[in-house]
């Protein structure tokens, strides 16, 4: 917020969930945001699909701000990075403003008939994020019983800590065939939601590195 005041930004881009936390932003955050913002605010819900139940989403304050931006991807939830396909909502205005700079041929046909066919399996996909949903909150309270720090998820991956030597936590993990990501703040970790299999395999792996 000081940082808005300050520097006035044409664009505020916010990731909610964001990585590599995967924690979801509060409304209010956002809110309190678009209130004092003066030009565009873009919420990135890339992870959003993943969300715990009862998070909202910024897709909500559309009616009520009509300089936000609600950024989504086919990347993450249908599984279609390779695809480069994603979409915005916004009020009618902006989404006019988009289609003065859009390039003619930016998504191209087989793109979109890509995303098409991924659309009219929703319903089948859904079962799959339920699934990872559910790996997801058994990770997270596995970890916790454990008294590891663990961030909130709202997203397919969990981060958690706290290590003194991350490094050899995550050199230990793949020695033992799991491979997670060495990212985010100093003294944490982050694993993706994989296969019940895999996360058992996380799991095992974790006990014996930290034993
Ligand atoms: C917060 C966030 N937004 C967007 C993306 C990328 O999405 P896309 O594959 O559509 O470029 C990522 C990918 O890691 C991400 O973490």
């Amino acid at each position: 917020m000081d940082a808005v005041r300050e520097y006035r930004p044409d664009v505020v881009l916010l990731a909610s969930p964001n990585n590599p936390t995967g924690t979801a932003l509060p409304l209010a955050t956002a809110v309190a945001i678009l209130d004092t913002a003066p030009g565009m605010v873009v919420i990135d819900e890339a992870y959003a699909e993943f969300r715990r139940a009862g998070t909202p989403s910024a897709v909500e304050l559309l009616a009520a701000y009509p300089r936000l931006i609600v950024t989504r991807t086919m990347s993450k939830a249908f599984g279609l990075a390779g695809a480069r396909v994603g979409y915005l909502a916004a009020s009618e205005a902006v989404v006019d403003a988009v289609q003065l700079v859009r390039l003619p041929y930016h998504l191209s046909a087989i793109t979109q008939a890509v995303a098409r066919a991924a659309l009219a399996h929703a319903d089948h996909l859904q079962e799959q994020i339920l699934l990872v949903r559910a790996e997801r909150d058994a990770l997270v309270d596995w970890l916790r019983v454990r008294e590891f720090v663990v961030a909130d998820s709202d997203a397919n991956f969990v981060l958690f800590g706290e290590f003194e030597d991350r490094h050899a936590i995550w050199q230990g993990l793949l020695e033992r065939g799991v491979l997670i990501r060495e990212t985010g703040p100093t003294g944490w970790l982050r694993v993706s939601i994989g296969t019940p299999e895999e996360n058992a395999a996380f799991r095992a792996a974790l006990v014996e590195v930290t034993a």
